[in-house]
């Protein structure tokens, strides 16, 4: 695992979006960039906003939905990219998954082939102060593809901010697993703030254990983590 740990949260996005800009000026045509939600990579996606980088060759493709929420949910994660991303940079094709179907698990058998047919090229991720990536909570194997998990209530209790109460978030999600993850080519990681420095130590001194599932990324060749000060404080 390689790191950098930058002081501010604004500067984290800063160079987090260079990463990012690298690889997409680098690679010209048929590029696929796995997308996150959450507050983590907001910043990194307003330096986007304001760039005029050419992404028509890029097509992305996002981690994770909540079921039951519709594309045109205010807080279904196919909003959030639209009103942080989508709607100022233009790429290629953007997919994730539907959280309204009828059947969540044909939906995620359907976008595990979806992701494993584009291959992802860089994964960009965030990290739950669980440990958790995309939407897999503690005690998921390592080998999980797409899939539906319940979510705990300590990441519901984190993502009730985005809703009007703790009642409102859904109890379950669509998430690529993490065997999913694992085969992006490569994986760029961001966190800040003091809220995650326990696991972002567990993830990067701890033993590979699903008790903190952000461990997996150990085994992962190339993988550049970005910190501020904060969430660098325990290592
Ligand atoms: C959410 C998302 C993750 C995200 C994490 C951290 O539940 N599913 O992809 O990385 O939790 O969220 P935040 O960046 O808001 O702290």
């Amino acid at each position: 695992m390689k790191w950098m740990i930058v002081e501010k949260a604004e500067a984290l996005a800063q160079v987090t979006y260079q990463l990012l800009k690298n690889e997409i000026q680098r690679q010209e045509e048929g590029l696929t960039i796995g997308l996150a939600t959450g507050s983590s990579p907001v910043g990194v996606y307003e330096e986007w906003c304001q760039d005029t980088l050419d992404c028509s060759h890029v097509t992305t493709v996002n981690l994770d939905e909540y079921v039951g929420l519709s594309p045109t949910h205010p807080q279904s994660y196919h909003t959030f990219m639209k009103e942080h991303l989508f709607n100022a940079v233009a790429f290629k094709k953007s997919y994730l998954p539907f959280g309204d179907t009828e059947d969540a698990h044909a939906e995620s058998e359907r976008y595990e082939h979806l992701v494993r047919k584009l291959g992802v090229d860089l994964q960009l991720l965030g990290i739950g102060s669980n440990g958790h990536i995309a939407f897999n909570e503690p005690g998921t194997s390592f080998d999980a593809t797409t899939h539906v998990t319940k979510l705990t209530e300590s990441t519901r209790e984190a993502n009730q901010r985005f809703f009007d109460k703790l009642e409102d978030v859904p109890s379950h999600a669509i998430t690529m697993g993490l065997g999913t993850i694992m085969e992006a080519k490569k994986i760029l990681l961001v966190a800040s703030s003091a809220r995650k420095a326990e696991a972002v130590r567990d993830m990067m001194e701890g033993p590979a254990t699903t008790d903190c599932p952000a461990t997996i990324l150990q085994r992962h060749a190339d993988v550049m983590i970005v910190l501020d000060e904060e969430a660098a404080a325990l290592l």
